[in-house]
C-alpha cells in the first residue's frame, strides 16, 4: 500500500509540473503565474478539488505519441469563492503552449456539464496557443463543443472569462460567448488573425498589443470589460465581481451586510446637477453617493463613456446601474452605449439582478457615420432589452429626458416600475433650442430683433415643458424627490419591489435586433 501512495504521490507531482521548471521559469520571467497559481489564487485556500488530472491526449503523429503529459495542458476542477461553489479551468501555457486538444476540450466540457446542473459558475482563466496543430480537426471539434456549452449555459449560470496570455482565431468564441471578458494588462492578447495573417492579407502593420492587447479590447473594440494591471489584479477583480453574482438565474443575487444607513442624506446632492443645463457633470457621483459605503463596481469603464453601466449594493442587495453620463458626448445615446447597456441590462434580467437607472439624456447622437452603422438597429437593442426585462426596474431622471431616448431609459411606458424625477428635470421632445427653431420658424424670420424673440419662445418653452411636472400630471413619474434623499428612496424602492413577479409570453425564443 505505502508504495502505491508513493506512486500517487509521484504522478500528482509530475502533473503539478505542467510543462516543467524550465517553461515554469519562462512563464513566470514573462510576468504570468502558472494555471496552477492563478486557481489558489482565485479560490478560497484548501478549496480546489482537482478533476482530470491525469488525463493524456490520444494523438499518435508527429511524434506526439512520445510526450503525453498528465492533464494534458488544462487544468480543471471546482472550489469556493466565499462560500459557493465555482467550477474553473485554467489552461497551462507550459504544456504545448496551452494548445487545446480533443481530450483537453473533453476535460472543459466535463466541469461545464456539472455547473451547468448544479448552477454554479464557470470561470476560465485563458492562455494558450488556440487549437493544437497536431490534432487537426478534433481540437477545432473539441472547440466547437465548449461553444456549444457556452451558448446553452448562457442565461443559466454566469460564466466569466480571464484571458491572461494569447488567445487567437477560434479560441476567442468561447470567452466572447461568455458573460464578462476579462484581460490582463501588456500580457494578455485576443484576436481572430495575427498580425502576420493581417499584414499579408490587407498590408498594414500592427504588433500584437496594437491589435488585440487590453487596451484595444476595453476602449476601442468594447470586447473587454475589465483589465486588470496584472494576473493578481485580475483575479482579484473576478472574485469581485462574483460577490455581486448570483450562482445561477434561480437564485437572487448573494447579500451582503452593510453599516451604512438606508437613510442615510447627503446634502451635496442637492447642487449635483448645474442649474445651467448645457453644464457637464459627473454622474458617477450619483452612484457612488447612494451606494452601500459609496462602492461601485463599474463595468467596462473605458468603453462608451457616454454610458456608465456598474455594480452596487443597496441595503445589502445586488443592484445593476445603467447610467447616462453628461461628462462624455453630453450623455447621448449612440451606437456603442446603447449596446453597452442592453448587453448589461439583459445580464442582469437573466440573473435576477434589479435595475436602477438614471437618466440625463439628451436624446440619440445625431450624425450621418451614426445612421450609416445602424444606430437605429443597435439603438434598438437597448430598447428592446429593457422592454423585455422583467426585474425590478426604478428610474432616477436628474435632468434631460428628450425624444426618444427617454422612451428607451426606463421609462414608466416600458414597465418601469418605480420612476423618479428630481426637480431639474426635463422631460420633452427635444431641448428648447432644437424645438424652438422648429415650432417658430416663420416667427423669427419675421422677427425684428431674432435673437430677442428667440429667447423669448425658448423662456416660454422652457417654463412649458422643461420641467418634471407635465409627465408628474400624466402618472409618468411616480413622485418628484428631493435628490438629497435618493439613497433611502431607492432603498425603500427595491424593497418594496422585492416580490415581484412579472412574466413575457411563452415564446420559442425573442428575436432580439441584432
Ligand atoms: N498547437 C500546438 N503547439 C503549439 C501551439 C498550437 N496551436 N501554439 C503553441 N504551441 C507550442 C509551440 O510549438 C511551443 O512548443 P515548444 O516549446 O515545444 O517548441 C510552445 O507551444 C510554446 O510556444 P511558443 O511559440 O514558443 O511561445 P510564444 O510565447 O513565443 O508564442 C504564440 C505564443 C501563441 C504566439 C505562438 O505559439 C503561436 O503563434 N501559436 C499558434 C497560434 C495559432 O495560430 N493557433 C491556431 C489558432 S486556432
Amino acid at each position: 500500500m505505502k508504495e502505491k501512495i508513493e506512486q500517487l504521490a509521484a504522478l500528482n507531482h509530475q502533473a503539478e509540473l505542467g510543462g516543467g521548471e524550465d517553461r515554469i521559469a519562462k512563464q513566470h520571467a514573462a510576468g504570468k503565474l502558472t494555471a496552477r497559481e492563478r486557481i489558489e489564487l482565485l479560490l478560497e485556500k484548501g478549496s480546489f478539488v482537482e478533476v482530470d488530472k491525469f488525463v493524456t491526449h490520444r494523438c499518435t503523429e508527429f511524434g506526439l505519441e512520445k510526450q503525453r503529459p498528465l492533464g494534458d495542458g488544462v487544468v480543471t476542477g471546482y472550489g469556493l469563492i466565499g462560500k459557493r461553489t465555482v467550477f474553473v479551468f485554467a489552461q497551462d501555457f507550459t504544456v504545448f503552449g496551452g494548445a487545446l486538444s480533443e481530450t483537453y476540450a473533453r476535460k472543459i466540457c466535463k466541469i461545464m456539464d456539472m455547473a451547468m446542473q448544479l448552477g454554479a459558475p464557470v470561470i476560465g482563466l485563458n492562455d494558450s496557443g488556440g487549437a493544437r496543430i497536431q490534432e487537426g480537426v478534433r481540437s477545432l471539434a473539441g472547440y466547437a463543443e465548449i461553444f456549444l456549452r457556452n451558448s446553452l449555459a448562457s442565461g443559466v449560470i454566469p460564466q466569466i472569462s480571464a484571458i491572461m496570455g494569447p488567445c487567437a482565431g477560434g479560441a476567442v468564441y468561447s470567452p466572447a460567448l461568455t458573460d464578462f471578458i476579462f484581460m490582463v494588462k501588456d500580457s494578455s492578447y485576443m484576436f481572430i488573425t495575427g498580425p502576420e495573417v493581417v499584414k499579408s492579407v490587407t498590408q498594414e502593420e500592427v504588433t500584437m498589443q496594437d491589435l488585440g492587447g487590453s487596451e484595444v479590447h476595453s476602449s476601442r473594440s468594447g470586447v473587454a470589460h475589465f483589465t486588470g494591471d496584472n494576473d493578481m489584479d485580475c483575479i482579484l477583480k473576478i472574485r469581485e465581481l462574483m460577490s455581486f453574482l448570483p450562482s445561477n438565474n434561480m437564485e437572487e443575487p448573494p447579500f451582503i451586510p452593510t453599516t451604512d444607513s438606508a437613510n442615510r442624506i447627503d446634502e451635496q446632492l442637492n447642487n449635483l446637477i448645474p442649474t445651467n443645463p448645457n453644464q457637464p457633470y459627473d454622474m458617477k457621483e450619483l452612484i457612488e453617493s447612494v451606494a452601500d459605503d459609496h462602492n461601485f463596481f463599474e463595468v467596462q469603464e473605458e468603453y462608451a463613456k457616454n454610458i456608465v453601466i456598474g455594480y452596487i449594493r443597496l441595503n445589502g442587495k445586488t443592484i445593476g446601474v445603467v447610467a447616462n453620463q453628461p461628462a462624455a458626448l453630453a450623455g447621448t445615446l449612440d451606437i456603442n452605449a446603447s449596446v453597452k447597456a442592453a448587453r448589461f441590462v439583459r445580464f442582469c434580467d437573466a440573473f435576477n439582478i434589479p435595475l436602477l437607472t438614471l437618466v440625463d439624456v439628451p436624446g440619440f447622437l445625431p450624425g450621418v457615420n451614426q445612421e450609416y452603422e445602424g444606430i437605429i438597429r443597435h439603438g434598438a437593442k437597448l430598447l428592446y432589452a429593457y422592454c423585455e426585462a422583467t426585474v425590478p426596474k426604478v428610474t432616477v431622471i436628474t435632468r434631460k429626458a428628450y425624444g426618444g431616448a427617454y422612451d428607451v431609459m426606463s421609462s414608466k411606458h416600458i414597465r418601469g416600475d418605480i420612476n423618479f424625477a428630481y426637480p431639474t428635470a426635463e422631460i420633452a421632445v427635444m431641448g428648447p433650442d432644437g424645438a424652438v427653431n422648429i415650432l417658430f420658424r416663420k416667427e423669427l424670420k419675421k422677427a425684428e430683433d431674432v435673437e430677442k424673440k428667440r429667447k423669448e419662445l425658448q423662456d416660454d418653452y422652457r417654463e412649458k415643458f422643461a420641467n418634471p411636472y407635465r409627465a408628474a400630471e400624466l402618472g409618468y413619474v411616480d413622485e418628484i424627490i428631493e435628490p438629497s434623499g435618493t439613497r433611502a428612496r431607492l432603498i425603500r424602492s427595491f424593497e418594496l419591489l422585492a416580490n415581484k413577479r412579472q412574466s413575457n409570453p411563452p415564446k420559442k425564443h425573442s428575436n432580439l435586433p441584432l
